[in-house]
């Protein structure tokens, strides 16, 4: 993934399907892809952050069908609850592509064109079962008994025999060989590039590019009588998003300034769609291809995939209202492996949250303020950091962080970014407890006292900037009651406070003035 500064880093969540208001699943790929999008833009990058919706297709048609509304109309509404959650979450997008924008049919029209004049565009009789849930066919040993798709097992797929555009992905069978050779980043983890791989081996067939019984699509440029199948419009909401406002919809603007994405992050469920069927695509287009995707599980309840279809998903604004937008992206971004699939739990929930934001975080913030009150007049006692030798138990941590957490962020592993920082808070409590100022004060010994003080409040401070990509409010208040004025949430915050300066452990200007101690987190109380 692109790494040095003043570059640009364009990156992608699914388009969402409108077919019901956003659960925590779909908010799952939003809440990481904004974690890297804010790390990128404090480690110097221009950031361009793509999500939306993807509005075309039987389901989004039967559903708005069921609904009694047209179909734009429920778009409109569901596509709103999107930016809704979205804005509830604190995400931080620069663009929302909407399929059925005026501006995508002419991206989509221009990009078709390319595609049929290479030849690879047919006519034939498609002849299988069709997962409306997927908007997918389905071979028969994918499917579980009575034809149904074991992701939709409570809706029965159907039947087609039907004539269809065909596009020719057999013909990419050695492209794609030769691209997942030469690029062995290009999809993670890497269980996932496995995954594609056996897949390409099995033989690539082509795949049907339109429908004849649906209505609610974007008409194929060479036969107005089908609209174009829905992942292949879909797919181009991706191009359409990087049009400035006002600029006339043309790929070659699109194209202009951000392409090739950076990094598409994606569930497991739509990997073939990303790296099978998208590179194909984009390589008969003769347009270059993605840097990388990364792949993510599913958030599961009992066991299950969370989802609309199955309707055990939970609701995310209720979580955000009942316990805030940082402890939600806290735990599932922290909580669970990014590329694993990891349950949700309540009690896990209110476990995770107490033990780490609320005590490990919070209270150390809390004692070291109060601490500071009493033995400095809250003032951040001046120390030359060059004083303290290297093997200090925090300096020691804390100097090598940024290079630990940036790798993790760079590497899509946001856990193990979270988990880095935790370390530090986590070795600050230890270092008080094993120093105990307290006693060290008594004894007069303010020197050492100002050591304690001034290391543990500058590893606070390191943590929470570097944590800040995940929980920005949280981040924002330490840094608050630091004394140090950044608001993590601020448009343009990444030029005030740069990883460069602020991710080095000793940058905290010794003899400010520190503000009063407030709770930053409350802890949760359950009725057990
Ligand atoms: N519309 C397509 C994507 C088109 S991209 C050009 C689609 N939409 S979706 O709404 O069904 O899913 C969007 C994303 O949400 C997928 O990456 C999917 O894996 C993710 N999730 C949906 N349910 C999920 C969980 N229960 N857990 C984690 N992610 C899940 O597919």
């Amino acid at each position: 993934m692109a790494d040095s500064a003043n570059q640009h880093f364009a990156l992608t969540t699914p388009l969402y399907y409108v077919n019901a208001a956003p659960h925590i699943g779909s908010a799952y790929t939003t809440m990481a892809a904004d974690a890297i999008a804010r790390f990128q833009r404090l480690n110097g990058h221009s950031v361009r952050f793509i999500t939306g919706t993807d509005e075309h297709g039987q389901k989004i048609q039967r559903t708005a069908e069921d609904a009694g509304i047209p179909p734009q109309i429920h778009c409109d509404r569901v596509a709103d609850s999107f930016t809704e959650l979205w804005q509830h979450l604190n995400i931080t997008y620069d663009r929302f592509s909407r399929t059925t924008n005026p501006r995508h049919l002419p991206i989509v029209r221009e990009f078709f064109q390319r595609v049929w004049e290479q030849g690879d565009i047919y006519k034939d009789q498609q002849r299988g079962w069709y997962c409306v849930g997927c908007e997918e066919f389905k071979e028969e040993r994918e499917l579980l008994d009575d034809h149904r798709c074991p992701l939709h097992p409570n809706k029965p797929t159907e039947w087609r025999d039907e004539e269809n555009y065909f596009f020719r992905l057999s013909k990419y069978q050695a492209p794609l060989e030769k691209l997942f050779a030469d690029n062995p980043d290009f999809v993670k983890p890497v269980s996932r590039r496995n995954e594609v791989l056996s897949f390409i081996q099995r033989g690539l067939r082509d795949f049907s590019i339109s429908r004849v019984s649906l209505t609610w699509g974007i008409p194929l440029p060479a036969d107005e009588s089908h609209t174009i199948y829905v992942w292949f419009d879909a797919l181009l909401g991706y191009v359409t998003a990087l049009l400035e406002p006002g600029q006339d919809p043309t790929l070659e603007n699109a194209l202009a300034d951000w392409w090739p994405i950076n990094l598409h992050l994606l569930g497991k469920d739509i990997l073939r769609f990303h790296a099978i069927y998208w590179p194909a695509m984009l390589l008969s287009a003769q347009l270059p291809l993605p840097q990388q995707l990364f792949v993510h599980g599913f958030l599961t309840k009992d066991g299950q995939k969370m989802g609309k279809s199955l309707g055990n998903t939970i609701d995310p604004v209720a979580l955000i209202e009942q316990y805030g937008a940082d402890a939600v992206r806290y735990y599932f971004l922290k909580e669970i492996e990014f590329g694993r699939d990891g349950d949700f739990s309540e009690s896990r929930f209110i476990t995770v949250l107490n033990a780490d934001l609320a005590n490990d975080l919070g209270n150390l913030l809390n004692r070291t303020l109060g601490m500071a009150k009493k033995y400095c007049d809250s003032q951040i006692p001046v120390i030359n950091v060059d004083d303290i030798p290297e093997n200090h138990p925090l300096k020691s941590i804390g100097s090598g962080l940024c290079g630990r957490v940036k790798t993790a962020y760079k590497n899509c592993v946001i856990n193990r970014a979270c988990q880095e920082n935790l370390e530090l808070v986590r070795a600050c409590n230890k270092y008080i407890d094993d120093s105990a100022p307290w006693s060290l004060f008594k004894q007069q010994k303010q020197t050492e006292v100002e050591i304690v003080l001034y290391t543990v409040l500058e590893s606070l401070r390191l943590a929470a900037y570097l944590m800040a990509p995940v929980i920005p409010q949280l981040s924002t208040a330490v840094y608050q009651q630091l004394g140090l004025d950044i608001d993590f949430n601020a448009t343009g915050v990444s030029t005030q406070c740069p990883l460069t300066v602020h991710g080095v452990w000793g940058y905290l200007p010794s003899g400010k003035k520190l503000r009063k101690a407030q709770p930053i987190f409350a802890r949760i109380e359950t009725e057990t």
